[in-house]
């Protein structure tokens, strides 16, 4: 807790209740450093690979078969879990065990159960730790390199709501400090969805980084989340933000720009009586409705509990009479944006590039394919199409484009890579390539490109890559 109060250590003197009771939230405790708070020692297996994670007396540690490590960060507050971070060299991995609060065990972190592999290999990139930290310190144009200090401020901060307040402290005035409360919709709503609405996909503006974002903008000045489209029956699309949801409701729908987050959360304190509280917030509006049964949000909020840490609410937020069919099918292919851009041709890029990450790549080529002047992101996608269509020599024209716009982002270059070898050109590829491993040493798709390239070499190039993990 004193890392929390350490973090708003400027808000302090003048704010102490707020931070007092802040350090003790959720959000508060978002990532933290591991210490005892998870003792079981569990093992389990995940096809032939064995587990097993313990707490050392001093530490907390993973191991699959014969690989060991110990955990550096803690991701969740351990509200419904925490997922653990390790750092090898200057990048950050995430480790494939999780801890499942309400079950209190030990399991596979989320999507590892689909993965063939259990290793300690897979990055933890900057969008990850720009929801669940206060401030990290990637190094641009890497998968996941970070600054010798890689979380400078773990629970997140007063400013992730409120903006810079160097000005505000040094002279404390209302008018020198963001309230969200008193932003317009738009703006006021963005300082929740920067972290509660994921979507399906999120596309950065050109030339912005996820850490641009500041309390008062609105979203779509730094990126753009898109969500699946809403059928004509709003039961049959399966929506898993808490914003999404909440836009579904008849409560939000009636009520318009009056009704947000923060009517019913205070991100500020855990509720003492969560049920009467909330029943108060419902009872604001639906003044006439009389108490018919238990705490309102029983019937009308439901707790869904087939969620097991894959970003899913817990709590339905799509307020509705309990009758309601409650059908949670696929979720839709159609992707549309959360709010739309003025610009018809940004309009097409972020959609464009959207349907790209989705790997929806017909649609994905049909948006982006007549941007009039596109930017590296754009182009970098648009080889990747070509590269999977087998026309590689339109994939390394355009992804050569891309990289001369970045040169120093490695996966970009490692793309490039792969268009020079497939367009037989393996002298290319293979600098590229080296070029990748160079801005980034443990960047594990290059080593096994390198294989490809050099087959003759291939173990060599694997036991290069383990050879830099350790
Ligand atoms: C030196 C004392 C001082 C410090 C330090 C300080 N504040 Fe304030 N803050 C105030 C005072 C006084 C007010 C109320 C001003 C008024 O009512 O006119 C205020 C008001 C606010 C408000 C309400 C604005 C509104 O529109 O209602 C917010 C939000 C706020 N502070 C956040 C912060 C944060 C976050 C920090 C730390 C980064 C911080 N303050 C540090 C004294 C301080
Ligand atoms: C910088 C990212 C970020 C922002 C901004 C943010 N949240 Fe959160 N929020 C999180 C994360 C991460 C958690 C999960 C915390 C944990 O580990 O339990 C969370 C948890 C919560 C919870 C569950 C209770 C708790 O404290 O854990 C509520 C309620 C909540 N947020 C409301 C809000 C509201 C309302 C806003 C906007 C005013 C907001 N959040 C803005 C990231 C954020
Ligand atoms: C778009 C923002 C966003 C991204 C990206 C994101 N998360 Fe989350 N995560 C949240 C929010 C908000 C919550 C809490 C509420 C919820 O479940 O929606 C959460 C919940 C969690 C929880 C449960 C926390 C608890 O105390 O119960 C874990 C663990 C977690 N995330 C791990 C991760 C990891 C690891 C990554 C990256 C590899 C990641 N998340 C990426 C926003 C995000
Ligand atoms: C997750 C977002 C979030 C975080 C983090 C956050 N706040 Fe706030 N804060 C808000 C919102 C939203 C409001 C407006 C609440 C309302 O009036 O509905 C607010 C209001 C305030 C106010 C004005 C209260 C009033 O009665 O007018 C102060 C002071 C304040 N916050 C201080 C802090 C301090 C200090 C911290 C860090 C310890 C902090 N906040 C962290 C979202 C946040
Ligand atoms: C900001 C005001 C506001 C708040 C707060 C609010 N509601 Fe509503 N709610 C509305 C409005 C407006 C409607 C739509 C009325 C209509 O369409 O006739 C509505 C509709 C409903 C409906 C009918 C839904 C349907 O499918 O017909 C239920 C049930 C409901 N609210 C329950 C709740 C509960 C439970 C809470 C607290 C968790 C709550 N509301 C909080 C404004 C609010
Ligand atoms: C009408 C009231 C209401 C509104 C509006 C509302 N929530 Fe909630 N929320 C609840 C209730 C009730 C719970 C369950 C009890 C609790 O945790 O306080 C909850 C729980 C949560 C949780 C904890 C995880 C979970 O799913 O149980 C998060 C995170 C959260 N809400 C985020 C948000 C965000 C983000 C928004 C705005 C998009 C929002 N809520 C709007 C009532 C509301
Ligand atoms: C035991 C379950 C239960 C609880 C608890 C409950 N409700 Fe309901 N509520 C229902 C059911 C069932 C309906 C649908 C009735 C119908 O379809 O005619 C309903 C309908 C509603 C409606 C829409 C119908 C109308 O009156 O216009 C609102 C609004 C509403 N409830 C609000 C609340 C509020 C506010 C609370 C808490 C004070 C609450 N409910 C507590 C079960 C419950």
């Amino acid at each position: 807790m004193w890392i929390a109060l350490l973090a708003a250590a400027t808000c302090l003197p003048c704010h102490e209740e707020f931070v007092r009771s802040y350090a003790k939230t959720g959000m508060g405790r978002s990532i933290t450093k591991p210490t005892a708070e998870v003792q079981l020692r569990q093992e389990g297996a995940h096809g032939s690979a064995r587990w097993v994670a313990w707490w050392t007396g001093r530490e907390i540690a993973h191991s699959v078969n014969d690989e060991a490590h110990a955990m550096d960060w803690a991701v969740g507050s351990g509200r419904e879990g925490k997922s653990y971070l390790l750092r090898l060299g200057d990048a950050l991995f995430q480790s494939p065990l999780s801890w499942y609060a309400r079950r209190r065990a030990w399991d596979l972190s989320p999507g590892f159960n689909r993965d063939r592999r259990l290793n300690f290999l897979r990055p933890v990139t900057a969008d990850c730790l720009s929801c669940h930290a206060g401030e990290s310190a990637p190094v641009l144009g890497t998968q996941n390199r970070y600054a010798d200090n890689p979380i400078p401020a773990p629970g997140i901060t007063c400013e992730r709501c409120h903006g810079d307040a160097t000005i505000h402290v040094k002279n404390p005035l209302r008018a020198n400090i963001v309230n969200p409360r008193r932003l317009p919709a738009v703006a006021r709503d963005s300082v929740c969805e920067q972290c509660h609405l994921g979507g399906s996909a999120r596309v950065l503006n050109p030339g912005k980084t996820w850490s641009d974002f500041r309390p008062g903008m609105a979203l779509e000045t730094v990126f753009s989340v898109y969500v699946p489209k809403a059928s004509a029956d709003p039961n049959r699309i399966k929506v898993v933000s808490h914003s999404e949801q909440l836009a579904l409701s008849r409560c939000k729908i009636g009520s318009g720009d009056k009704l947000w987050c923060a009517t019913c959360h205070d991100p500020h304190r855990e509720p003492e009586d969560a049920f009467g509280e909330q029943q108060a917030k419902c009872q604001g509006c639906h003044q006439g409705t009389k108490p018919h049964g238990d705490a309102c949000t029983t019937c009308h909020m439901p707790r869904t509990e087939s969620s097991d840490g894959g970003h899913t609410a817990f709590t339905d937020h799509r307020i509705r009479r309990p009758g309601v069919p409650k059908v949670l099918l696929e979720r839709s292919d159609e992707l549309r944006a959360w709010r739309q851009l003025p610009e018809a041709g940004a309009r097409a890029r972020g959609l464009g590039l959207a349907y790209a990450g989705a790997g929806k790549l017909d649609r994905a080529f049909d948006l982006l394919r007549g941007l009039a002047s596109p930017d590296a992101a754009v182009q970098d996608a648009m080889g990747l199409i070509y590269l999977r269509a087998e026309r590689p020599a339109l994939a390394v024209a355009a992804l050569a484009a891309a990289v001369k716009a970045d040169p120093r982002n490695s996966v970009r270059r490692l793309n490039l890579a792969a268009a020079y070898l497939a367009a037989g050109e393996a002298e290319k590829a293979r600098a590229e390539a080296m070029e990748a491993m160079a801005l980034e040493p443990l960047l594990e798709d290059a080593y096994a490109l390198m294989a490809e390239i050099e087959p003759r070499r291939a173990e060599y190039w694997r036991g290069e890559f383990g050879k830099r993990l350790r």
